[in-house]
């Protein structure tokens, strides 16, 4: 039985019990995270959701959802209420099931906060176990993108997505939306005809007739991987137990793109365990998706920029499939612990792209990763308590703190601790971390607990770990990452940039990531021709490859090579991918060289093309350069 404090006092002594934590006295796994989550209204001690039975209809006339969520709850024995989580939701009418009787609940909406949305606090009568809550979303409901046909790839249907990590889900399904939380679901979705629904649960793989779709997620998982798409889809398979989802129009290219997904599970399951969700399938997405991906259980989400015809942009979708066992097999407590999440997931993403295709081809995504990650603190400054792994997110939104230091400084940790006890040890420890943690959430001090038990006393390894997780900055005792292919990459710039050299058969055989480091690489100061010369030489403006064309634009906007060509390929970038990381390097660049106004007529006329979520980021971004602090 667990004591039942007042908030603040149960905080303290969180913190109380964590800084007295000896690498002895490590938590037991099996005593759920009492970390707090300050991005939730709920009070999961006193009442908790179990299980979710949602019934939604999707009206694509009004761009709304509207039905029930109904909770199979456990509660305290003193608990009189439960709270959920809702932001721009409409409550209609809520019901509390008891054994014997059905009555309808009294219940209020707290005040909404920025992000946060409101709290809805519901009364529990005495023998109540389940609540049934009927409600609505709204043109304001941030997680959902409803696109018009002209938004689809195929432009014949529309489509609606939503997005729930990181407290989205609170926006389409009053929940509790806390990374800590983890209930099992079940819904059933009914959509216009000539439509499917999938959702991060056992899938269909054709229409139905009556366009009703029903889904079970029999794991249990937090309310952020919560996800919904609805289109014209078609289903194709890779396995037995891997497919991909796509418009019938992307359907090929994108089965041809993921023809390895069998290859890549199997190679993770002999690494860190078996494959605990069943199936994985993958959807690609129309071009607004704000992500590269989303590891929604059972069913990836990806943007089209990953189809890039030859299958070099894969490592996004080991980095999914990974997720699968960092994030949503052991998931990070709160939002400030979320570099457990993504710095494991990409330790686990080069692993898994090792194993298929090599050192030389890992090293070269990890080398671009720590160049990622030294750009990044440069950005936040090198003293910056963003820059820290373990996060302090309160009173922000916790979009804010997800950056490059959770993905790269977290896997360099991760990689420097594999070095330090050999990989044989570290493939052990990780295989039983996930063991030992499954369907269950940690935070940053158990973890830390955990790995001083297991590994670092064990085997008697020296590391400074809390300086690793509490300070700024890179710690000088990281793992260095070299790449051979790199190399002579570098020697290849050096005759560029000193003598104008450009020899195609030198580069025949680079893949995307040479071109990246090559590009990244070219200083943005240099006389127009040369620009001229690379372009006529490699045409990079006309690249099909998303990474290679975005860090290209780049380039150019910075070193104000801008022919009428280019400049008309950067409008139609900018205007149909919505995805975030490639639009605000480009926003960035194009505000930091004076072009707010182009920046600006760009924005106002792509916006409602972009979710939410690039949205505000980009509007934040220029906002900022218009009235900085
Ligand atoms: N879980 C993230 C996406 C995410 C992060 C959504 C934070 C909302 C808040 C996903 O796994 C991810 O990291 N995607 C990356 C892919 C990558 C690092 C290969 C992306 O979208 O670029
Ligand atoms: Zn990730």
């Amino acid at each position: 039985m667990k004591l039942i404090l007042p908030w603040g006092m149960a905080l303290s002594l969180f913190y109380f019990m964590n800084a007295c934590s000896t690498p002895e006295d490590v938590p037991d796994p099996n005593d759920i995270a009492d970390a707090m989550d300050v991005h939730t209204y709920a009070h999961p001690q006193e009442a908790r959701i179990d299980h979710l039975t949602l019934q939604l209809s999707v009206d694509f006339d009004q761009l709304q959802l509207s039905g029930f969520a109904e909770y199979q709850i456990s509660r305290d024995s003193a608990a009189t209420q439960i709270i959920l989580d809702i932001h721009h939701l409409l409550i209609d009418s809520v019901w509390a099931i008891g054994p014997r009787q059905q009555q309808s609940a009294t219940f209020s909406v707290g005040q909404t906060r920025d992000f946060l949305g409101a709290p809805l606090t519901i009364d529990l009568p005495l023998d109540a176990h389940t609540v049934r809550i009927y409600y609505k979303t709204t043109p304001e409901s941030l997680a959902l993108q409803w696109l018009n046909p002209g938004q689809t790839h195929d432009k014949e249907h529309p489509f609606l997505f939503t997005q729930g990590q990181a407290i989205l889900t609170r926006t389409w399904i009053p929940c509790q939306d806390s990374p800590g939380i983890r209930y099992t679901y079940e819904a059933t979705i009914s959509v216009p005809p000539g439509l499917i629904a999938v959702m991060s649960a056992s899938n269909p793989q054709e229409m139905t007739p009556d366009g009703q779709y029903t889904f079970k997620m029999n794991q249990p998982i937090p309310a952020y991987l919560m996800a919904l798409a609805v289109g014209d889809l078609s289903f194709q398979a890779i396995s037995d137990r891997t497919g991909v989802y796509a418009e019938p129009g992307m359907l090929g290219a994108s089965a041809y793109e993921m023809a390895d997904l069998e290859k890549m599970v199997k190679a993770t399951e002999s690494l860190y365990g078996p494959y605990q969700w069943e199936r994985f399938d993958l959807i690609v997405l129309p071009p607004s998706f704000p992500f590269g991906g989303m590891e929604n259980p059972r069913l990836t989400f990806a943007t089209p920029t990953i189809i890039a015809g030859d299958r070099s942009l894969t490592a996004l979708v080991a980095h999914e499939l990974a997720h699968s066992w960092s994030g949503n097999l052991v998931t990070n407590a709160t939002w400030d612990d979320f570099w457990l999440n993504e710095g494991h997931t990409v330790y686990l993403e080069r692993r898994i792209m090792e194993t298929l295709y090599g050192v030389d081809y890992s090293n070269m995504l990890a080398l671009l990763g720590y160049q990622d990650l030294e750009r990044t603190i440069v950005d936040l400054g090198d003293q910056s308590s963003d820059t820290h792994l373990k996060l302090s997110l309160d009173g922000r939104d916790p979009d804010d703190g997800m950056t490059d230091i959770a993905y790269e400084k977290g896997y360099l940790l991760l990689r420097t601790l594999e070095e330090k006890v050999g990989r044989q040890i570290f493939d052990d420890y990780l295989k039983q971390y996930f063991k030992d943690y499954q369907f269950r959430s940690i935070s940053t001090e158990q973890w830390a607990a955990y790995i001083y038990k297991h590994l670092i006393h064990e085997h008697k390894i020296d590391l400074n770990l809390d300086g690793w997780l509490y300070n700024p900055g890179i710690p000088i005792d990281h793992a260095q990452i070299q790449s051979r292919r790199f190399r002579q990459v570098n020697q290849r710039i050096k005759e560029f940039t000193r003598i104008g050299r450009l020899d195609k058969s030198n580069t025949r055989n680079w893949s995307t990531h040479e071109w990246l480091h090559f590009i990244r690489h070219i200083p943005s100061d240099l006389h127009i021709s040369f620009y001229e010369k690379l372009d006529d030489v490699f045409e990079l403006s006309n690249s099909g490859n998303s990474e290679i064309l975005a860090v290209w634009l780049e380039l150019s906007i910075r070193s104000q090579y801008m022919p009428s060509h280019n400049r008309s390929i950067l409008d139609t970038f900018l205007t149909n991918v919505g995805r975030r990381k490639f639009l605000t390097p480009l926003y960035k660049a194009l505000l930091e060289t004076n072009q707010l106004e182009l920046a600006e007529s760009i924005f106002n006329k792509a916006r409602n093309n972009y979710h939410s979520v690039s949205d505000n980021s980009i509007a934040a971004l220029i906002a900022d350069h218009k009235q900085p602090g």
